[in-house]
């Protein structure tokens, strides 16, 4: 019964409306897009110059899934971005590109993308629809120049009539191309896990996992709340050094701000399907949960960027049941929905 409700639930998510103020240049109508956002999620920003339509997230989900934005048409966005692993991919600890070439850092989950601020483990791209271009020509990922993508597509039997219905013009841009894959990337969206239906008084907690959420919440314990808000997307998106090195050998977000201050920050991730994403932090060091928290606990490094939160904490200040205790309460934060959601998976045609 449950699950008939939860997978109804899930169709709902996105409802359609026409929009008589989205006319394209020919005046043939877009059709305007709610993003019905469950509860448990805030509102999702959308930039006025892309506005969500069910032509642009439909043609944007067709690149995600195209080899055709590779060089040698052998890879998309989805190889390394697996909606059967909740958006990451599965080969390890570092993403491999088209040349076989890995690359230096951790994939990371697009579930909820659309509330992040800034994009990739240091930041780099400041906008959702400027961050497309980065995986398409970056020689460790598709390796594809726009030039050729944008030829590729301007000859292909369908993709012309489809950038016409969403935007209106058959011309294709890399401007174009970004606004699409943005719009379906916001319609990833994930808040289904037992952590909401307790939310919403569906289900309960077990004694371990409550306890597990007060030693997360308890500055003196777990403090993970601090960085990873408790609730909502479960993260701040802001830049830390958790002090894994002595000395970054990543340089973090200081690669983009080139402040010597920021060196060994990065983005702090959403803790949101966490048990399903690994292997963990920016360069996959951690295979497991238990890891994570022992980093936290014992192992993190004095550093001289070292956040705040951890420098004024005292080492091995949890119990190793303890330990158990917040592994239960985040393996709560699965929404095994997600990845069945039947608007995210490969289209058909
Ligand atoms: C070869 C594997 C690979 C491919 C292909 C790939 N990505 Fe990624 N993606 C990654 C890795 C690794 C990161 C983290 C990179 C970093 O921080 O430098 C990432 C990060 C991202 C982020 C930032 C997430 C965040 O929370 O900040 C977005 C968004 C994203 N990718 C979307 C895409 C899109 C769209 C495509 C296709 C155009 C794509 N990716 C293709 C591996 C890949
Ligand atoms: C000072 C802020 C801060 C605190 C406190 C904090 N974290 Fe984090 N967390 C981060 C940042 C930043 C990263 C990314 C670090 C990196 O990759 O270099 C991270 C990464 C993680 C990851 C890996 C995520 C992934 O997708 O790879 C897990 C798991 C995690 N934290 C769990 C916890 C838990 C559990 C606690 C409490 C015991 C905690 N964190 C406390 C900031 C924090």
């Amino acid at each position: 019964m449950r699950k008939i409700f939860v997978f109804s639930f899930l169709l709902l998510v996105v409802a359609c409306k026409p929009d008589p103020e989205l006319l394209n240049s020919d005046g043939h109508n877009h059709t305007h897009l709610d993003l019905n956002i469950p509860p448990g999620l805030p509102p999702m920003p959308i930039p006025a110059d892309n506005p969500m339509s069910v032509e642009g997230v439909a043609l944007g989900r067709k690149l995600f899934y195209d080899n055709i934005l590779s060089a040698n048409n052998t890879m998309s966005c989805a190889s390394c971005h697996q909606l059967s692993h909740y958006t990451i991919d599965s080969i390890g600890a570092l993403s491999v590109g088209i040349d076989g070439i890995a690359g230096t850092r951790n994939s990371m989950p697009l579930f909820n993308i659309g509330y992040s601020k800034t994009f990739f483990w240091d930041g780099g791209a400041a906008n959702l629809e400027s961050q497309v271009i980065g995986p398409i020509t970056n020689p460790v990922e598709l390796h594809e120049t726009m030039t050729n993508v944008i030829s590729k597509l301007q000859s292909h039997p369908q993709y012309p009539s489809l950038f016409k219905k969403a935007f209106g013009t058959d011309v294709i841009t890399s401007k174009l191309i970004m606004q699409a894959v943005a719009q379906f990337e916001r319609t990833m969206i994930s808040a289904n896990s037992k952590f909401d239906q307790w939310k919403r008084n569906e289900t309960t907690l077990t004694e371990q996992e409550m306890r597990g959420m007060n030693i997360y919440l308890d500055e003196t314990k777990g403090d993970c709340g601090h960085c990873h808000g408790i609730g909502s997307t479960f993260t701040d998106f802001e830049f830390r050094n958790t002090g894994l090195d002595s000395i970054p050998v990543d340089k973090g977000r200081a690669l983009i701000t080139l402040l010597s201050t920021d060196e060994g920050k990065f983005k702090t991730p959403s803790l949101r399907n966490i048990a399903k994403t690994a292997p963990y932090m920016h360069d996959g060091r951690f295979n497991t949960l238990r890891e994570c928290i022992e980093h936290y606990n014992t192992n993190f490094k004095y550093t001289k960027n070292l956040a705040p939160e951890l420098k004024t904490q005292v080492k091995n200040r949890m119990s190793s049941t303890e330990i158990d205790d917040l592994v239960a309460f985040l393996k709560t934060l699965t929404d095994y929905d997600f990845i069945n959601n039947p608007n995210l998976t490969k289209p058909t045609e």
